[in-house]
């Protein structure tokens, strides 16, 4: 037995390419998971809860830590996790490690692998959202005409993703978007990419250290949330941390003050109890009219922001602004990274500030990512050294 779930770990290839001449199909090997043991494993996580009040992360998690401690397997954790879900199907593409994004609409279900569009064929796509719109209403997102888009996120394990749900009247029924990170970058993972230069990491990192504004802006998926994390992890630990977080999809710092918050109801309220402390606040996304109000908000208040945002020029960042009626603020320490994505790169295209920052700061940490550069460590791990290596250098933390 421990040999086929061995198996199904090391599994690379969850299903098979079939060729056609009009659209990429693919098709999923059900076969292996036809096994009365991951059966019977199944059954018994679909009647497994948490024993107080719960949320869905608390589902998923008390379900994949069962089946890792009895399996001591991640990958056939998050498949059976998902599986006494009834979204086996799901688990199956979301775990090839070349796929980006999935969309499942009332056509099929279709996903993004290396830039390359398939449909993957033999899944019941209906069911699937079925499942993941119950999943949402149970995560207290009540998805109806007057509440029509919805975004959560669905963690297990080492699998983070981000769900956006639409329904009629915004769609044709209801069209599902998932989006998966790939896995946690770090600075020099992506100067070592090439999705930056050593010296645009050391700019942005130096600018963020001098305590300006940065917001990112990009097209979808050109990498702006991955790149909002991997800066995430060079600010100094003594830094309380506030995020806007509806879709939880910032990294969690064990030795660092985060407050996160999930609902953007009465946010400037939030905000102003949390502005007694001093901090930094990070915005996921800059999307509707009460991130802007924050992000103002807070530069005015003085607390430093770092946010992303849709918008392919910092014209368009100020027209979003102009939108809900209301100007940029604190234009005179704003830094503006722009990321554009061209099929599976991504790359910063430039780096826009109002204020240079000493040279001296800036030499620094490109001296201590030249250092970390190719070290292949874990983000937690990069992040603490990152922060020894700023004290040894003599940078205030
Ligand atoms: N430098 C990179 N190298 C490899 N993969 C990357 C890189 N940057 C981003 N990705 C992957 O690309 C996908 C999109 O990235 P991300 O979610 O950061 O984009 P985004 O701009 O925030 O998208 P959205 O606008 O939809 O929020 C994710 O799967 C992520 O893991
Ligand atoms: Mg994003």
């Amino acid at each position: 037995m421990y040999n086929l779930l061995e198996n199904l770990e090391k599994l690379k290839l969850h299903f098979k390419v079939v060729k056609r001449d009009v659209s990429k199909i693919i098709r999923i090997n059900h076969n292996l998971y036809r096994n009365d043991y991951l059966k019977v494993l199944s059954k018994l996580l679909s009647i497994t809860v948490p024993s107080s009040e719960f949320s869905i992360s608390e589902l998923l998690q008390t379900r994949y830590t069962i089946c890792k401690a009895l399996t001591g397997l991640d990958k056939l954790s998050i498949i059976l996790t998902f599986s006494s879900l009834k979204l086996l199907e799901l688990a199956l593409v979301l775990l090839d490690k070349d796929v980006e994004d999935v969309y499942i609409t009332l056509n099929g279900l279709y996903i993004v692998k290396k830039g390359d569009l398939y449909k993957v064929v033999d899944v019941n796509h209906e069911e699937l959202i079925k499942q993941l719109v119950k999943l949402a209403n149970l995560s207290g997102y009540r998805l109806g005409p007057d509440n029509p888009s919805i975004k959560f996120s669905l963690n297990v394990g080492s699998l983070r993703t981000r769900v956006s749900i639409d329904r009629w009247p915004v769609t044709d029924g209801y069209s599902v978007h998932i989006r998966k990170h790939k896995r946690i970058f770090t600075m020099t993972d992506l100067i070592g990419n090439g999705m930056l230069s050593l010296d645009q990491a050391s700019l942005i990192i130096a600018q963020v250290l001098s305590r300006s504004n940065l917001i990112i802006i990009g097209e979808p998926g050109s990498g702006k949330t991955t790149l909002l994390n991997a800066i995430d992890l060079t600010i100094p630990y003594s830094w309380r941390r506030i995020y806007i977080d509806e879709t939880d999809e910032s990294i969690s710092i064990p030795k660092t003050l985060q407050v996160k918050i999930r609902s953007t109801d009465k946010l400037i309220e939030v905000l102003k109890t949390l502005h007694r402390g001093w901090g930094i606040l990070i915005i996921g996304e800059l999307r509707e009219k009460n991130h802007f109000e924050a992000y103002n908000h807070s530069v005015l208040s003085g607390l430093q922001v770092l946010g992303t945002s849709h918008a392919d020029s910092p014209e368009n960042l100020a027209e979003r602004f102009r939108l809900f009626n209301l100007n940029i603020h604190g234009l005179e320490k704003l830094v503006i990274v722009r990321t554009a994505r061209y099929e599976v790169v991504r790359k910063v295209i430039d780096v826009k500030y109002s204020r240079s920052v000493s040279e001296d700061l800036m030499l620094k940490i490109k001296n201590i990512l030249k250092k970390l550069l190719r070290s292949n460590m874990h983000p937690l791990k990069f992040s603490e050294r990152f922060q020894k290596e700023l004290i040894k250098m003599g940078v205030p933390v």
